[in-house]
């Protein structure tokens, strides 16, 4: 087992380079099977889901190469099995794209269930009900879903709710389906935006990605192409908030400003200066926070995976802030463990209520899942003494270089294994 251990205190100062999206690269890489030819992604970041993502593309028979630490090449010619095993879905939900992608181009796939998560049930019936509009038969048992169809027809779809998983499920099953398909009430996140890009890049015919209503028109076949993911606007807002909780003055680089537009509005109304570029943000904090009030919400709205950083930097404001989760019905499960660092919220269902305190205390935590974790992380660097994070394969899932890129910013933290490790940085530290 793993941990960071960190001792708080240190303003975080100078730049950092963020990654590119693991959430566009999840789905980009399975839609990337859905041609013969070759295909090359660059800026992919090196994190564990897309690892275990790569691994189950090979299990299918794919080839996968890996040209740097951050390109990768697929080729989808040899795939022989279209199923896909529950090994991989049970580690990383996303493993489902490969069901809309292999529907699209095979017309049959089948992959394990997934079950509930973390951070809460996460159902997947809008995903059946659009493979279901486009003309496939989906079938549910032994614990398997697997959807088949003679040939896939353009339908117009309406997702009851906002669904970045099930939009992009759709999305590639659509790119490849005959007619036309709509997909209204889509999700319009920058990653949907991202693989309506990548796909149109492999010859589809996507238009309307980013509102919410996209329009697919099917194409035949889709072919190998090179493509650049995104940058990860969630690792971006992740190091904004350690700036703030430090009293630091970070510059993000390699962003798209826009995508960061309701982390950095929140940043505002808690008082601190943020100076955009043309693809950097600098974030600069202010001596005492102030409180506000946020909801997380679908794209362009505050995003529930920057939810608990957030809370992190309320924890620590004047006053009383309020972080209503609209999205996941589990996700607080970080506030007990924040609790031990001394934070004072109240959870009333959804809605957190943060009576600000003046600074966090060091304590042993251990991170619930990947952005809770990188949370307890932040409020470590962030609070007086020694912190210890364990469970950190959880933030190792979203997160490339956490605490090296920490480090470069002043941060005093270090990845161990063992008591023996942790107690050698805490002699190193005193
Ligand atoms: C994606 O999950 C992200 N994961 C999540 O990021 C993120 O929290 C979430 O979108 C919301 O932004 C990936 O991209 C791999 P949804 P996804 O379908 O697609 C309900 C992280 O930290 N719903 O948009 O699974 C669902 O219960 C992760 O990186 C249905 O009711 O989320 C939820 O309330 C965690 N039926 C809401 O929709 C369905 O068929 C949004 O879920 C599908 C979803």
């Amino acid at each position: 087992m793993e941990q960071y251990v960190i001792k708080g205190g240190t303003p975080l100062k100078g730049e950092v380079e963020i990654g590119g999206a693991k959430n566009a690269a999840l789905a980009i890489l399975a839609a990337a099977v859905m041609t013969d030819d070759t295909v090359t992604l660059s800026n992919v970041p090196d994190v564990r889901d897309v690892n275990v993502l790569l691994g189950a593309i090979q299990d299918i028979g794919a080839d996968v190469k890996r040209i740097d630490k951050h390109v990768v090449q697929i080729n989808g010619s040899t795939i022989q099995g279209l199923s896909v095993d529950y090994e991989y879905i049970k580690k990383i939900r996303a493993s489902y794209y490969l069901l809309g992608a292999l529907l699209g181009k095979y017309h049959k796939a089948e992959v394990a269930l997934p079950g509930g998560c973390d951070i809460g049930s996460r159902p997947i019936d809008l995903h059946i009900k659009g493979f279901k509009a486009l003309g496939a038969e989906v079938d549910i048992s032994y614990g398997l879903i697997s959807a088949s169809a003679k040939k896939l027809t353009g339908n117009h779809i309406y997702l009851d709710k906002v669904s970045v998983g099930a939009t992009i499920n759709i999305l590639m099953a659509a790119a490849l389906s005959e007619g036309k398909t709509v997909i209204d009430n889509a999700a319009k996140e920058p990653h949907v935006v991202d693989v309506a890009n990548f796909l149109n890049s492999m010859g589809a015919d996507i238009r309307g990605a980013g509102t919410e209503s996209i329009r697919i028109n099917g194409v035949e076949k889709l072919h190998g192409t090179e493509y650049s993911v995104i940058p990860d606007m969630i690792e971006a807002g992740t190091f904004m908030c350690a700036a703030v909780a430090t009293g630091g003055d970070v510059t993000v680089r390699n962003v798209i400003p826009k995508h960061l537009e309701a982390t950095t509005a929140k940043l505002l109304e808690a008082g601190c200066q943020v100076v955009e570029y043309d693809d950097a943000i600098k974030v600069i904090a202010t001596k005492e926070l102030k409180s506000t009030q946020v909801t997380t919400l679908p794209y362009p709205g505050f995003p529930t995976d920057m939810q608990p950083q957030m809370t992190v930097v309320l924890g620590i404001a004047q006053g009383v802030s309020t972080v209503t989760e609209s999205i996941w019905e589990n996700r607080f499960k970080y506030v007990d463990e924040l609790a031990r660092m001394g934070a004072q919220i109240q959870i009333e269902g959804s809605v957190a209520i943060i009576t600000g305190v003046d600074h966090y205390t060091g304590a042993r935590v251990q991170a619930p899942d990947l952005r809770a974790g990188a949370a307890l992380v932040i409020a470590g660097l962030a609070g007086d003494g020694i912190t210890v994070v364990d469970d950190i394969y959880f933030i190792q899932r979203g997160y490339e270089s956490f605490a090296e890129k920490l480090q470069g910013l002043g941060g005093q933290i270090e990845q161990t294994s063992s008591e023996r490790e942790i107690q050698k940085f805490v002699l190193k530290v005193s």
